[in-house]
This record gives structure tokens, C-alpha cells and sequence, in this order.
């Protein structure tokens, strides 16, 4: 037996469900629904009954539309527009499901006597960008006797996004005393520059990694925490670095861009533009776009159009404030394109935390703004086709590589190798004598040897083994790893004598004056437990291994060729 179909106050509450599907005797009263008028005297308001009538019928896909658009001739307002608007919904919804019959259906009622119901079609046919729709849409639009101010608003955002080159000249010659209109037609013309923009000859454009800076250009390297003295050392003077914090780095480029691709432990650079004012991120984020400085930085590396995105770093999308800025940037700088999808720099805007103080002054530190080019290519980490699951990260790995530094009759060793980003790293910095990686587990090795024929390593010696106990040939000079950190591939509670018993052997096999670099999430313990087993300890620093720290030391064995001691933290 069918249950009784719901009433009012049981729809609400099951479209709120999410695997709420209309049965069969609620089909009738939903379309039902779809055809009241406001304020006829029931105790819901007719509004929220008729949205949830049609997110319920919309949950029936392609049935209800074809339900929606057979009633829709014998039906009258204000259920037309509803039935157009359900109808739009479903094929938005479900993009691929019956679109021949709903796309001509929507483009027949451009004509339909019910305004709304025409409304409703053109937003429906501008988010489809239903194909054909673009000269009917203008026909309306450019009319010697226009439609409607909401018909009207509703053609200019549907142009704006499924119009080509006519479109945009029509909606570049509009003039309206309607400010609703005329926001609307802003947004259009710039949505549409875009999109066009994208289709010229010279396309997406690019940025270019042998392009030379302008002039000697500030630029701000970014690290995981506790790296950033390595990446000033990768620099090197030629860059004047200076570390500003344990994650960032002033330097100076003066030659082609890919040359800040040396620093290995670096994650990102961006180019700072002046700040300004924490007060209003609007306008201070406009002045920096539009300065000289920051047209210096667009130019001198990009191919083509000076597409750009912008991210609130510490706040989420404001729409409003991102149009308000492109638009203002626009009109100073026109060649500026803002572009959210495809665009080739990012420009991320960082402002001051914490409350305001007494009479409304943020705290001192202002809007920092940087122009990072997400479109450029960055080739330092290509040869990692294969991860594990605890693989390390590229940057961490290239910091292991350089706190044990290289050595041209270096025998490496990386007992825990997983996909073997460490010797890679390590073999990026310079010749070596050998190179062994071992793991207990084979899949691991399958996925190392990938990485290290992708990074062009063909004598590397790969082996399975416990690393506490497998033989080994000659004695590493260097063993370069990333353990379990009892996280993802290990027990937390099985780290500390794995770690004990490994560095034991570690003792035991280095070769006099070798060094072992590895990353200890135990840091104090596996300190003392080396000094126990007669390492010593040359460097402790804390990294941030995202979402935890832990710490990257560096222990030697007595003997000829030890380097002094160093200690930071
Ligand atoms: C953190 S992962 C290494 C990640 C590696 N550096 C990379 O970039 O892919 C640790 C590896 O240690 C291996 N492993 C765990 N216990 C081991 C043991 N006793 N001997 C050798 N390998 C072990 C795991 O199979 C895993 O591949």
C-alpha cells in the first residue's frame, strides 16, 4: 500500500535529508505546489513550500523534467516560470541527461507571453551555456523596445556568460540609469573579456622561466618551518638572501627566473609589491596591482596576457571584495585580467590577524601583498612519479640531502628508502662513489626504482630488508633517510625501539667520519640514544613536517674526515 503523500511541514523537513527521493504519490501534489501564489493564508510560507517542492522534484533527474515540460503548455504563471526554473535546475544538475529536448524547450520560451517565465529561461540558458542561445538572447537585448528592467538584467548576466566578440560590443555600448543593470553589465564585461581573452591566438600565454628580471627584484622564498636557513644557504650570495623568519627568505634576482628553482627546500616564491594600509584590503590590494612595481614583475615574465587571480590568504572567496578589486584594477591598469580559473600569477594578499585596537587601528604590521607565479613551471620535483604512502616531501627531502652534504667517494645508504626521494635528492647535489636504497616492503622499491630511472639514476643498487639487520656490502659513508614516523606506516609505539635498534646499527656500520641525517619525531630520545651508541650529535632542527613537527639531525662517527660540530635549533 502507497503511504499518503506529505504534507507541507514533512517536505520541508524531508528535502533537508539528503537521500530524500519523492515517492510516487508525492509527484502530483509537488507539481501542485508549483502553481500557489503568495499569501494565500497557509500557515507556511509559500515560498519555502514551493523551493522545497521543486529540490524535491529535482531529485528525480530527467524524469521531472520531462513531467515539468509536458504540464508547462496548460499551466499558468505563476507555475510557468516555476516549471522553467525546475526544469533549468535539473540540466544543471544533471549536465548530460536528455539536453537536446530541455535546451530547445528553454529557448522556446524566450518567447513565452509570461515575463517571469521568460526570465527564468534566460538564466537558465546563460548558466547551460546552451549552444545557439547566443543570438536570440542579443536579438532581446539590443531591441529598439527593450524588455523589462529585470529581463533586461537577466539577458545582460546570460550574455556575459555564454556571449562571443557581439555580444561584448553590445554590452560594451549599453547605458543605463539602472545601477542594478549597470553592476550586472560590469560583471558581464569583464566575465566576457576573459573568456575571450582565453581564445586569442596567443591563449592562456605563459610565464616565461628563462625571462630575465627587469632590474635586481625583491623576492620572498617560502619554506616548511625550520628550513629556512637551508634555503638562503641553496641561494647562495648571488642572491643577497636574508632570512627573515624560520620560513621565509629575502633574496635578490637579477638574472632569468627559473634561477630561484636552486633553492630545492624552497616551496614557493613570490614576487612583494609595496605594501600599504591594513586598513582597507580593497584598496591597498588595487595599489599594489596597479603599481609600477607590480606591472614591472607581470611584464617582464609573462608571454601574453597579464592574467592574474587573487587569494585572500587568510579569508575565504569574498566575491563582492575580488569584484570590487578587479574592477577598480581594470579601469587603472586595463591589460590586467583577472581571471579566477586560468590565470598565471596569483596575487595573495596577507593581512594582519587579531582584533582591532582601541579606535579601530589593526595591529602595526600591514597588508602584505606578493605576486606568485602559479604558471610557471616548475620542474625541480618531476621525477617523482610514485609516492608511498608516508613518501617525504620533495623540500624535506632536498634538506636531508643538504645537511649530509656531498662527498665524491660518498657510499650512501638510505636504510627506510620508500620511493627513494632522499637519493635522488642526495644525488642532485653531486657525485658519489655509491648509492644503495633498502625497505622492507617490495611495492616501496617497485615505486623508488620509477623515481630514480625518472630522474635518470640508473646504478642505484635497490634492496629488500629489515634495516636493523640486512647485510651490507661496503660501509656507507652517508645515511640519508626518512624512518617510519609512526604515523602512517608504523605504530606510534613501535618507533622507539625501531629506532634504537636502527641506530645502534647505524654505529655499527658507518664507515669512520660518516654521517647519519634523518628526520626523528622523537627528537630528545633518538639525541640521546646516538650519544649512547657513540654518535655524535652535529645538528638539531626543528621542521615542520605539515601538520607536525619534528626534528632533522644530523649525528657523525668519529674518525678522519668529520666536520666540526654545529648546533642550532
Ligand atoms: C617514511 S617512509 C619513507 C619515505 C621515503 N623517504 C619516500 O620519500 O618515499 C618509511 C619507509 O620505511 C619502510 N620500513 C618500515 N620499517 C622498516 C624496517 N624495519 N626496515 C626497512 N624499512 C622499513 C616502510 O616500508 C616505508 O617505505
Amino acid at each position: 500500500m502507497s503511504r499518503p503523500p506529505l504534507d507541507d511541514a514533512r517536505l520541508l523537513e524531508a528535502v533537508r535529508s539528503a537521500g530524500y527521493r519523492p515517492g510516487r504519490a508525492d509527484i502530483e501534489p509537488l507539481f501542485e505546489r508549483l502553481g500557489r501564489k503568495a499569501g494565500d493564508g497557509r500557515p507556511i510560507r509559500t515560498e519555502a513550500v514551493v523551493e522545497a517542492a521543486e529540490r524535491a522534484l529535482a531529485r528525480l533527474g530527467l524524469e521531472a523534467a520531462e513531467a515539468a515540460m509536458a504540464r508547462f503548455d496548460a499551466s499558468e504563471p505563476p507555475a510557468r516560470a516555476r516549471l522553467v526554473r525546475l526544469v533549468g535546475r535539473i540540466a544543471l544538475e544533471r549536465p548530460s541527461e536528455g539536453r537536446g529536448a530541455i535546451d530547445a524547450f528553454l529557448l522556446a520560451r524566450l518567447d513565452d507571453g509570461d515575463p517571469k517565465a521568460r526570465r527564468a529561461a534566460i538564466v537558465a540558458l546563460g548558466k547551460l551555456d546552451v549552444p545557439g542561445a547566443e543570438a536570440p538572447l542579443l536579438a532581446r537585448f539590443v531591441a529598439s523596445s527593450p524588455p523589462p528592467p529585470p529581463e533586461l538584467r537577466a539577458l545582460a548576466a546570460a550574455l556575459g556568460r555564454l556571449g562571443g566578440p557581439a555580444a561584448l560590443a553590445a554590452l560594451d555600448r549599453a547605458r543605463t540609469e539602472d545601477r542594478e543593470l549597470d553592476r550586472i553589465l560590469d560583471e558581464a564585461r569583464l566575465r566576457l573579456r576573459r573568456t575571450l581573452g582565453r581564445r586569442e591566438p596567443e591563449g592562456l600565454g605563459a610565464i616565461d622561466p628563462r625571462a630575465k628580471a627587469p632590474g635586481p627584484l625583491r623576492v620572498l622564498l617560502h619554506a616548511r618551518a625550520g628550513l629556512a636557513r637551508l634555503v638562503a644557504e641553496e641561494l647562495g650570495p648571488a642572491f643577497a638572501p636574508r632570512v627573515l623568519d624560520d620560513a621565509t627568505v629575502e633574496a635578490t634576482l637579477r638574472g632569468e627566473l627559473h634561477e630561484l628553482h636552486r633553492a630545492r627546500t624552497a616551496l614557493r616564491f613570490g614576487f612583494p609589491l609595496p605594501s600599504a594600509p591594513a586598513d582597507d584590503p580593497g584598496e591597498a590590494l588595487v595599489s599594489a596591482l596597479t603599481s609600477d612595481a607590480a606591472l614591472a614583475v607581470l611584464r617582464a615574465f609573462t608571454r601574453g596576457p597579464l592574467r592574474y587571480r587573487i587569494e585572500w590568504a587568510s579569508a575565504g572567496r569574498r566575491r563582492g571584495l575580488t569584484y570590487r578589486v578587479a574592477r577598480a584594477t581594470a579601469d587603472a591598469r586595463p591589460e590586467l585580467v583577472n581571471d579566477p580559473r586560468e590565470s598565471l600569477w596569483e596575487a595573495v594578499v596577507d593581512e594582519p590577524r587579531g582584533p582591532r585596537a582601541e579606535g579601530g587601528a589593526r595591529a602595526a604590521r600591514p597588508i602584505r601583498i606578493e605576486l606568485w607565479p602559479r604558471g610557471l613551471d616548475d620542474p625541480r620535483f618531476a621525477y617523482r612519479k610514485a609516492h608511498v604512502p608516508a613518501s617525504s616531501h620533495p623540500t624535506i627531502a632536498a634538506a636531508l640531502a643538504r645537511v649530509g652534504e656531498a662527498r665524491e667517494d660518498d657510499v650512501v645508504w638510505d636504510p627506510f628508502v620508500g620511493a627513494g626521494t632522499e637519493l635522488v635528492e642526495r644525488a642532485k647535489l653531486g657525485p658519489y662513489r655509491s648509492m644503495l636504497g633498502t625497505d622492507l616492503d617490495p611495492e616501496a622499491l617497485e615505486r623508488a626504482r620509477l623515481n630514480l630511472d625518472a630522474a635518470g639514476l640508473s646504478g642505484v643498487e635497490l634492496r629488500r630488508g629489515d634495516a636493523r639487520e640486512l647485510p651490507l656490502g661496503a660501509r656507507p659513508t652517508l645515511i640519508l633517510t626518512n624512518p617510519p614516523m609512526g604515523r602512517r606506516v608504523l605504530d606510534k609505539t613501535k618507533t622507539g625501539p625501531l629506532y634504537d635498534a636502527f641506530l645502534a646499527r647505524a654505529a655499527s656500520v658507518l664507515a669512520p667520519g660518516g654521517r647519519l641525517v634523518w628526520i626523528s619525531p622523537r627528537p630528545s630520545d633518538t639525541a640521546r640514544r646516538a650519544a649512547a651508541v657513540g654518535l655524535r650529535c652535529a645538528l638539531r632542527q626543528k621542521v615542520d613536517m605539515g601538520g607536525f613537527f619534528a626534528e632533522l639531525q644530523r649525528f657523525e662517527r668519529d674518525g678522519s674526515g668529520s666536520v666540526s660540530s654545529r648546533r642550532t635549533r
